[in-house]
């Protein structure tokens, strides 16, 4: 069978089965050519509130499915892919959160959306890469501790000199392994080319990019500007569906080890078998946690717009 085929099964699948296929942007090409709606976390975050069908079915990682599930409890959410966990999300535990408060309690908790429900029970605010800035902007609050991304949090403390932000030493083990001989050689390779990058790179590696963002936001830069030429300092699928949107335009990876394998193990085949129900892995949650981990993400739209 061919990919073509395979799409064209899932569509008819999708529309007998009522399912609405979400797909975040890291996603591969084929995935997100069947997806209702694709984006990053914030975009997912809002779409799955709106959704009509009674099934979501998430092609991403398993904090975005459960996202998805806190905001649709009357729905059935499946991952499509249940091996797709976010290493970044489960580095902290709820009683080290519940410890911090214990001992500052004039300290706000913000957590970045990749984190798990039981994270979330015990936050105060969650954040996405494009709403972080603005939402800790937003809170009165002068003391943050803000978890588990240190390089988000670097870049969120970047923009409000006068808060006390905390960070811990958490982080994406795939942006956080850029190097600044990485940016070096590329940018040597290209002088040119405007660089573009995610916050979940350490610091060294933003520094002095042409803009810092989340993927919604490096796509939204490279289609306004004029400029030919752009580095890419996220996961690889973005540097893909730009060249694929903007075939004039030139795009190169930072780095090709810019690679997010847990995103990665979804496969047509998984989707398939997920909106038709034989596959997958559906969310469930008890209403003790559905009620106490959705209130920061309800927090986080009403903040964030
Ligand atoms: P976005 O918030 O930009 O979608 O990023 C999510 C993510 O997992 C980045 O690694
Ligand atoms: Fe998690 Fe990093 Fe993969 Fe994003 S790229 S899902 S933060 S491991």
């Amino acid at each position: 069978m061919t990919v073509e085929q395979l799409q064209k099964m899932i569509a008819q699948a999708k529309k007998e089965n009522d399912v609405c296929i979400l797909a975040h942007s890291y996603q591969n090409r084929e995935i997100c050519e069947i997806a209702d709606i694709v984006g990053d976390s914030f975009k997912l975050s809002v779409e799955a509130q709106k959704v009509q069908n009674s099934k979501i079915v998430m092609c991403g990682v398993h904090f975005m499915a459960e996202t998805a599930k806190l905001l649709s409890p009357e729905k059935t959410v499946v991952i499509a892919s249940d091996e797709a966990g976010c290493p970044m999300a489960e580095q902290f535990t709820p009683e080290e959160v519940l410890a911090f408060k214990a001992e500052h309690p004039d300290y706000k908790v913000v957590s970045y959306i990749n984190t798990t429900a039981a994270l979330k029970c015990v936050t105060d605010v969650c954040v996405t890469s494009s709403s972080a800035v603005e939402i800790v902007g937003k809170l009165p609050d002068k003391n943050i501790l803000f978890i588990p991304d240190k390089n988000l949090g670097a870049f969120v403390k970047s923009a409000y000199p006068e808060k006390n932000i905390v960070c811990w030493n958490g982080g994406c083990p795939v942006h956080g392994a850029m190097t600044a001989a990485d940016v070096k050689k590329i940018r040597e390779k290209y002088p040119e080319a405007k660089f573009l990058v995610h916050p979940e790179c350490p610091p060294e590696v933003c520094e002095n990019a042409d803009y810092i963002g989340s993927t919604a936001g490096i796509i939204a830069y490279a289609r306004k500007s004029d400029a030919e030429q752009f580095i890419i300092g996220t996961e690889i699928s973005i540097t893909e569906q730009l060249s694929y949107e903007m075939p004039t335009k030139q795009f190169f990876n930072l780095s090709k080890r810019l690679i997010c394998s847990d995103m990665k193990t979804t496969t047509l085949v998984d989707v398939y078998n997920a909106v038709c129900g034989k596959g997958g892995l559906e969310i469930t949650f008890d209403e003790d946690t559905a009620a106490k981990a959705r209130h920061c993400i309800d927090e986080m739209i009403r903040l964030g717009g």
